[in-house]
């Protein structure tokens, strides 16, 4: 099986290859996210998204910052894990009638996709350190906050609107 199109020799490669697939992962959520926006009901969880959507577009300025440094170039490599997660949402989101339960399964993917990137910045954060780039891992710490901040008001808000999804029962044709 192979797991990357070109070779990789050096800590400093997978650094930038894997750059490359987050600025990928970042401009698909920042398509991902106005949809996101328009499907939830809760008010606070729109200004949630709302909120992130302009900190995605800042996070997608930070990647094409540091790989025009650092490769030359801030071209992307396409991110599979963020394609499966926004077509897997698309498909679930499109088969929930009830308001609660859409915005249920809306926190669902949206701290989903905070979990993947805050793996993926701790671990490029590391690098940067390892790699003597401290200026990087800087912007990367920034950006990890971040994700992190998004995840835990998901969770504050889920408090709220799990609950009110449960009480949510299906009216069937007797
Ligand atoms: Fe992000
Ligand atoms: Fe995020």
């Amino acid at each position: 099986m192979k797991f990357f199109s070109e070779n990789i020799d050096s800590l400093r490669e997978l650094y930038i290859n894997q750059l490359k697939t987050m600025l990928s992962a970042e401009r698909q959520i920042t398509d991902a996210l106005p949809k996101m926006i328009d499907k939830a009901t809760d008010q606070q969880l729109k200004q949630a998204f709302q909120s992130h959507l302009s900190e995605t577009k800042v996070h997608v300025q930070r990647l094409e910052q540091i790989l025009n440094e650092t490769a030359d170039k801030a071209d992307d490599i396409k991110c599979k894990i963020l394609d499966t997660l926004v077509d897997d949402t698309e498909s679930v989101i499109g088969d929930i009638d009830d308001d609660s339960v859409r915005d249920a399964a809306l926190i669902a993917s949206g701290q989903r996709v905070e979990h993947f990137e805050m793996a993926s910045y701790g671990t490029l954060r590391s690098w940067a350190q390892i790699l003597g780039e401290t200026g990087h891992a800087q912007i990367l710490n920034q950006t990890l906050r971040e994700e992190e901040h998004a995840d835990q008001l998901l969770t504050q808000i889920s408090d709220k609107v799990n609950p009110s999804a449960g009480t949510t029962r299906k009216v069937t044709a007797a």
